[in-house]
């Protein structure tokens, strides 16, 4: 991948975060989605018929009508791809993409705690890409994936403080909904965080 133009291809396309993917992309200076890819469900259909598009701003041109490929790696002409598959499948089909060569960089939670694959965060973690290097799916792929949702936001605020502070516990409450079958009351998760020390004054923080 020698370019800053790379072709990608975006797995489970049709769904919430899929179509987030999309209208990221549009008009990306270093991507362009050369593949839209879903279930047997959607496979073949235009996009636009295929997808319930969520977004208020329309399909971007350039993917309204694309036919929607099947998700078999031999069906696709692309440098990489993007996985917003839901995580009932995700686990196998990644490891397919990336047995065929393909990088694949997930959103999904199935290869999140393999000890080679980076939980990245560019942001804060950049280092941990090293890890696709000892990644050996007998090919030269490899999987990418990203943290939960909530965690994300999370620790990009709390990189810069702990620089300053000594982080000691977070104490955090997430209230979730889900983007496509909307769920109520929402899922809650609670983290503990405290900041104590401040390393240069000594001050202490509830
Ligand atoms: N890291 C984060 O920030 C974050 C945030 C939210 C969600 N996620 C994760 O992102 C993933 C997608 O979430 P979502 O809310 O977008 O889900 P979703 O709306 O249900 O979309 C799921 C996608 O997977 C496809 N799919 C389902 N079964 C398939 C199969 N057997 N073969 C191939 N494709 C299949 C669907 O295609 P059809 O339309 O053809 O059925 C659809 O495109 C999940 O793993 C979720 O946990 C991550």
């Amino acid at each position: 991948m020698a370019s800053t133009n790379y072709q990608v291809g975006i797995l489970g396309a049709t769904g919430a975060v899929g179509q987030t993917f999309i209208r990221l992309l549009s008009d990306h200076p270093w991507f362009t989605v050369t593949e839209v890819v879903a279930s047997e469900r959607s496979a073949g259909l235009p996009y636009r018929k295929a997808a319930n598009w969520l977004s208020g701003d329309p399909i971007p041109d350039e993917i309204a009508d694309r036919a929607v490929k099947p998700t078999e790696p031999a069906a696709l002409d692309c440098d990489f791809v993007f996985s917003a598959l839901s995580s009932s499948v995700a686990g196998e089909v990644e490891a397919d993409f990336a047995e065929a060569g393909f990088p694949v960089v997930s959103n999904a939670k199935n290869h999140r705690l393999h000890e080679d694959v980076p939980l990245l965060i560019p942001e804060v973690n950049p280092d941990h890409i090293a890890l696709i290097d000892q990644q050996d799916w007998g090919s030269e792929g490899y999987v990418v994936t990203n943290p939960n949702c909530s965690t994300v936001g999370l620790v990009c605020g709390l990189r810069p403080l702990m620089e300053a502070f000594t982080v000691e516990a977070v104490q955090v409450t997430m209230l979730q909904a889900t983007a496509r079958r909307r769920r109520w009351p929402p899922n809650r998760e609670r983290f503990l965080v405290r900041f104590t020390t401040n390393r240069s004054t000594g001050r202490t923080f509830p």
